[in-house]
């Protein structure tokens, strides 16, 4: 039978696993971990053959008969086990590879603090196959116990209940659980120096010893966000808000893994600029990682819905006007998107075909962006508590499931009959580009930055760091006056990485090489692949500074995490 993600080689006909126990010894030297998984099956096995993920792993031995199939390059190797009738599990001992593709092993002085290594794994989309052999697909859920053997002078946490940490000599044996189903590409782990202080009796926040009190200052309304977002979607199903604030490295601005995100370092600006990032991760709470989609030709699913749910916090805690203004960045970044895909329409769609693509490198704003203005036109043709509603009653079917663009159609015309057609969703999914019914944000602040996009602004008394950053990616390149506009304002010197980062790529695609060396100087500090992709775009777009952007990639590229070597790789070549 046809496989239902093109992504994983799980097959429904298969027996399906409902629960893991995964065990994995850390060895920092040798960059492997030594592991061993029994999953269990949802019922005992008719008999026959079970397909699993697996990439780079090497099997030392299974509890049933097995054949590693070869590598496919997007989705890695087949394991075909064979299980005798009434199999209810199967154990496999293994070993990770040293360049598994979900983690990243970090030297002491990639960190914070400099003196101990770290380790991290980021398995969406579809790496968690990097660490365990397992059914790689969001359409089966499971839980799982875990064990963890580290240094003991280092501390795991992950995605899940801690259960306990004992000591034996040089290691530390540390267990967890997740009672909460998740889908693969939430199990998540970090080993290294790190301590932690509570914001809340639900929400405590993890870093380096040496960042703590920074990201508890700077996080430290995430109980209020936490209660914006229960009004909103209903109930919090997952006990714990914990987050993390990664090594500079780590590939994303914020990861959703259940009861602990992950969050770039860059979040901690010290004027709690960027917490908008951590409502979209809180969102996920509700859409992705309650109702996940069933493979990502529906990611718009996860992350048009969070796009959406995150702006509404964003509303209920600062204001239509700053709401607004958000919307307004994100749509700037899908005119970018747009250009991106320029050769390549199809994934401009919000209902994609990825058979044969990478999911990291069909990755863009347009999921989220495309995705959420279409349920901004849906909920102004409905009214918002019409569409409210409907939001709630798109969780509760779904809760602890996954679902696609047919099941969100479905429920649309059953509750709103018309709607679609109104809005001609049709357009919406399978076509490219925007369709000129979308919506659009409209503000006195949104006005206020976008009259001023003819010149050097002049009246910005008033502008935070969001205002700055929509005015960089709006205003037309190239820009003649970067040189007054950096005098004026000291742009080079913001501490909000997203105005450096606009304001940089504003200046190098206008041809301002004074920012050269502070371009030069970011791109070692970051590994944030929103801001690698445009900085090494802009230089590699030019003959005079693409050798620049080929020598700088060189330097950096052992310091970046796998995913963002593989996607940079080819912006500069
Ligand atoms: N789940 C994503 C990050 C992700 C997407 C990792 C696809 C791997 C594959 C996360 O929720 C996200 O969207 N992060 C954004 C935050 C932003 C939209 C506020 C980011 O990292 O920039
Ligand atoms: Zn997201």
């Amino acid at each position: 039978m046809a496989r239902p993600d093109p992504h994983s080689y799980a097959d429904p006909a298969q027996a399906r696993t409902k629960s893991f126990d995964w065990w994995a010894a850390v060895d920092f030297p040798t960059r492997t971990l030594s592991a061993r998984v029994t999953l269990t099956f949802t019922e005992p096995a008719r008999g026959g053959p079970l397909d699993l993920d697996t990439r780079g792993l090497v099997i030392e031995s299974a509890s049933v008969p097995y054949v590693l199939h070869p590598a496919d390059p997007i989705l890695g190797a087949r394991l075909e086990l064979q299980l005798p009738a009434g199999a209810r599990e199967v154990t496999l001992t293994y070993a990770t590879a040293p360049d598994a593709s979900a983690l990243q092993w970090l030297e002491p002085a990639q960190t914070h603090g400099g003196r101990q290594p770290f380790l991290f794994s980021q398995c969406q989309a579809i790496h968690a196959r990097s660490l365990v052999p397992c059914q790689d697909t969001p359409s089966i859920r499971q839980t799982y116990t875990a064990t963890l053997d580290v240094p003991a002078h280092l501390r795991a946490v992950m995605a899940a209940a801690p259960v306990s940490r004992e000591l034996n000599g040089p290691r530390a044996v540390e267990k967890f659980e997740m009672p909460q189903p998740i889908p693969p590409y939430l199990l998540a782990f970090a080993v290294g120096d790190l301590a932690s202080k509570d914001l809340s009796p639900r929400a405590r926040v993890w870093a380096e010893p040496g960042q703590v009190e920074a990201a508890a200052w700077e996080f430290s309304g995430v109980e209020a966000m936490i209660h914006a977002a229960e009004d909103l979607f209903g109930p919090y199903d997952w006990q714990r808000f914990d987050m993390l604030v990664m090594p500079p490295s780590f590939p994303y601005g914020g990861m959703e893994n259940p009861r602990l995100t992950f969050l770039t370092p860059a979040l901690l600006t010290g004027d709690k600029s960027l917490v908008n990032v951590v409502a979209h991760e809180l969102a996920h709470a509700w859409t992705g990682n309650l109702v996940t989609n069933t493979n990502a030709e529906h990611f718009w699913l996860n992350e048009g819905f969070t796009v959406f749910a995150e702006t509404r916090i964003l509303e209920t805690l600062e204001g239509a006007d700053v709401a607004a203004l958000h919307s307004a960045i994100g749509y700037q970044g899908l005119l970018e998107a747009f250009v991106q895909f320029e050769k390549h329409p199809e994934l401009t769609k919000l209902r994609t075909k990825l058979d044969g693509v990478d999911p990291d490198e069909a990755f863009s704003l347009v999921p989220y962006q495309k995705g959420y203005l279409f349920l901004k036109t849906l909920e102004a043709a409905a009214g918002r508590t019409k569409f409210d509603a409907l939001l709630k009653t798109w969780l509760k079917a779904h809760r602890f499931g996954a679902a696609s663009t047919d099941d969100f159609t479905a429920l649309v015309e059953k509750l709103e009959p018309g709607l679609l057609a109104r809005v001609n969703a049709k357009a919406w999914l399978d076509e490219p580009g925007l369709p000129a019914n979308a919506w659009r944000p409209q503000s006195k602040k949104l006005d206020g930055v976008m009259a001023q996009l003819g010149g050097v602004p002049s009246d910005t008394k008033a502008w935070t760091a969001t205002e700055w950053q929509l005015w960089l990616d709006a205003v037309k390149r190239p820009f003649a006056a970067c040189t007054e506009l950096d005098t004026k304002f000291n742009l080079s010197a913001a501490k909000n990485s997203e105005v450096l980062v606009s304001w940089l790529t504003l200046a190098a695609e206008s041809k301002h090489d004074a920012v050269l060396p502070l371009v030069d100087e970011v791109l070692g500090r970051f590994g944030r692949m929103k801001y690698l992709k445009p900085l090494y775009k802009a230089l590699a777009a030019r003959p005079e500074t693409r050798p620049r952007a080929r020598a700088l990639f060189e330097k950096n590229r052992s310091r970046y995490h796998p995913i963002a070597q593989q996607v940079i790789a080819k912006v500069v070549a």
